[in-house]
């Protein structure tokens, strides 16, 4: 089996004035990757940071710790340079906003980023699935894309176990109201990359909270590989 359990936090939920040391904070506890919420006031009700916020953070913190950017953004088309000149790893676009989205995936191959491919809660996963062996990771959202601390919404979890059913060694992300009370549901449908943002960011033990995530997840993959 190919892929493995990821925590990426996100930290759209952290104290923003001191992004830097959040972002530090965070992989010191155990997180795997990083989360960054990228939203313009248009594909989505709020608004948040660009490619300069990101460059910021890459020289501030250094090469390492991976960048997921999650891009609730309109036109995603424009911000692909920007993007990975910024030092961003993976290029996580949203369906919905695209009309050509075979040939967003090829800029993003051809700029050296990873491609993700999200989808709303109102798409349905059949949408996704002409893209899914052109991608490197499928993300379900668990909300409606905007705000963090929102309800997790458990009725995506049919998306997520058909398409680890269809595509056993794809990364299946999931973002919004995942933490410690709905990992399983997550874990049990097939997810492996979990996003968590005010689950962990405002725990007072960040460290245990991304254990916790990762065991069940970790648990259920491989209890799915001695099912097989
Ligand atoms: C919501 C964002 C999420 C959000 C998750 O639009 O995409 O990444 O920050 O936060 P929680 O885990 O608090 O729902
Ligand atoms: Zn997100």
């Amino acid at each position: 089996m190919a892929y493995s359990a990821k925590i990426g936090p996100s930290i759209l939920s952290s104290d923003l004035s001191c992004l830097g040391s959040e972002c530090v904070r965070m992989m010191e506890c155990g997180a795997d990757y990083l989360h960054l919420d990228v939203m313009d006031g248009h594909f989505v009700p709020n608004i948040t940071f660009g490619h300069p916020m990101v460059e910021c953070l890459r020289k501030s913190i250094g090469q390492d710790p991976f960048f997921d950017m999650h891009m609730m953004v309109s036109r995603p088309e424009q911000w692909v340079k920007p993007m990975a000149a910024a030092g961003a790893n993976q290029y996580t676009f949203h369906l919905e906003a695209t009309t050509n989205p075979g040939n967003l995936i090829k800029e993003i191959k051809e700029s050296g980023m990873k491609v993700g491919l999200a989808i709303k809660p109102g798409t349905t996963v059949e949408e996704l699935a002409p893209w899914a062996n052109h991608i490197d990771m499928a993300l379900v959202m668990t909300v409606e894309p905007g705000f963090g601390g929102q309800k997790f919404l458990e009725d995506m979890m049919p998306k997520v176990s058909w398409l680890r059913s269809q595509f056993p060694s794809l990364d299946i992300e999931v973002d919004g109201g995942v933490g410690p009370d709905t990992i399983h549901k997550c874990a049990e449908a097939g997810a492996n990359m979990i996003v968590s943002g005010s689950a962990v960011v405002s725990s007072d033990d960040p460290r245990s909270v991304i254990a916790l995530l990762r065991t069940v997840v970790a648990e259920a993959i491989q209890k799915r590989s001695l099912d097989r």
